[in-house]
């Protein structure tokens, strides 16, 4: 490990940025890497914000020291439909080769047979393929000619499509079919499929007749455990000369259900304020600092909300989770009325993630939310 780097807080939010910033996902790494190295796909599944990105990016800083391998990351969240999907892999494509030189020559091949056109920023010079997809069955090819391409180099690629879930959005709808037929013939290559819509991925990977069916090992992420987890945040304010109970450590990282964004942002936030020990009142300072920050927005949510979805929310915060959210008593004390629209709601908020479920309860996505709105109602 090298020198301690001070100008970076040591929860950093945007990005993966180094081992020395990770914890653990030890043997979650270790899985994914042999998997891909025994020819294996991989898909990755939790709810949001849980680390799924920074672990895909911590596998493959790792693998990327070994220099026969190629990387291709994809996140496909922003794409619409087929031709951005064809745009975001040729872009990433791009971006490898553009590493290794001659770069135009070798993939002008790929370009006229997708019908890609380069361009270049602006601003940043960078390029960049513009796509157009007349019909489905041109989609079609260009995918074809993307995994040829890969095929025709010696070296193995490993592709990661982040968001993988996406491509159920798309409009056209044989993707899935189109991608299974080409994944499965891409021998050399391995692929890690990684997505936060747990339903819709496991379906995708494990429904009988599905084209993914039984085509990867499945890896659902769970949460840090909290001693290794509480170590490691000890050790990183410890790193930059700064002394914090484990007590606070702990109380915290339950207070946030060991999510991991909310507890990295949240030590984020006291480690900016934190003298060279950690006190009660940096803690409450700080929680109140993030909560005002916010209220503005939660407060939006109500008027952007009909009032039984924000009783919903209410009741959800104030039980810290509901698991059935029809029981009579339920419904009785938070006044919601009949059953039926409470369910439909319920599905309304899960597809617009104000809440999800899981391990049999249905809880409100945003930690600092969640809080919030059990304080205040
Ligand atoms: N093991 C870890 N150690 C330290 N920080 C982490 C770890 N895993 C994730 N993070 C941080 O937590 C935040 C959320 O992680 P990330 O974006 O990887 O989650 P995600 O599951 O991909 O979320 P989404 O479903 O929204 O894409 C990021 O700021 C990331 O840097
Ligand atoms: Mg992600």
């Amino acid at each position: 490990m090298g020198r301690t780097n001070n100008l970076i807080n040591p929860f950093p939010l945007m990005d993966y940025v180094s081992p020395e910033y990770f914890c653990d996902r030890e043997i979650e790494t270790e899985k994914i890497i042999s998997a891909l190295k025994n020819g294996r796909n991989v898909t990755l599944v939790s709810v949001r914000r849980l680390g799924k990105t920074a672990l895909l990016k911590h596998v493959l800083k790792k693998v990327s020291k070994n220099k026969s391998t190629r990387i291709l990351y994809l996140d496909i969240l922003p794409t619409e439909n087929l031709a951005g999907f064809i745009k975001t892999f040729s872009d990433a494509i791009l971006k490898d080769e553009k590493s290794n030189g001659r770069f135009l020559t070798k993939v002008s091949k790929l370009l006229s047979g997708i019908k890609g056109k380069l361009v270049f920023d602006d601003v940043t010079g960078v390029p960049s393929v513009e796509v157009t997809v007349d019909d489905e069955k041109s989609g079609e090819l260009s995918i074809q000619i993307i995994f040829e391409y890969l095929a025709e180099q010696k070296e193995k690629y490993i592709i990661v499509i982040d968001e993988f879930q996406q491509i159920t959005n798309y409009p056209e709808k044989n993707v899935e079919a189109i991608l299974r037929t080409q994944i499965q013939h891409q021998h050399k290559d391995s692929f890690v499929f990684s997505g936060s819509s747990k339903h819709t991925l496991i379906s995708m990977f494990s429904d009988y007749g599905k084209p993914f069916y039984q085509s990867s090992d499945l890896l659902e992420l769970g949460r840090i455990d909290k001693k290794v987890y509480s170590k490691f945040i000890k050790k990183q304010f410890k790193k930059r000369n700064k002394e914090i109970d484990t007590a606070y450590i702990d109380q915290q990282i339950d207070n946030f259900c060991n999510h991991t964004f909310y507890v990295q942002y949240f030590f984020n936030r006291l480690f900016e304020k934190a003298g060279s020990v950690i006190t009660q009142a940096d803690i409450n300072l700080v929680t109140e600092e993030i909560v005002k920050e916010r209220e503005y927005v939660f407060y939006n949510y109500r008027n952007l909300l009909s009032s039984l979805h924000f009783n919903i929310l209410i009741a959800i915060a104030k039980e810290g989770g509901v698991s059935q959210i029809n029981a009579g008593w339920f419904l009785t004390q938070y006044k919601l009325g009949q059953p039926s629209s409470v369910s439909s709601a319920v599905k309304i908020l899960s597809d617009k993630e104000m809440i999800y479920h899981e391990n049999g309860k249905y809880q409100i996505y945003d930690v600092f939310f969640e809080k919030w709105l059990s304080k205040v109602f």
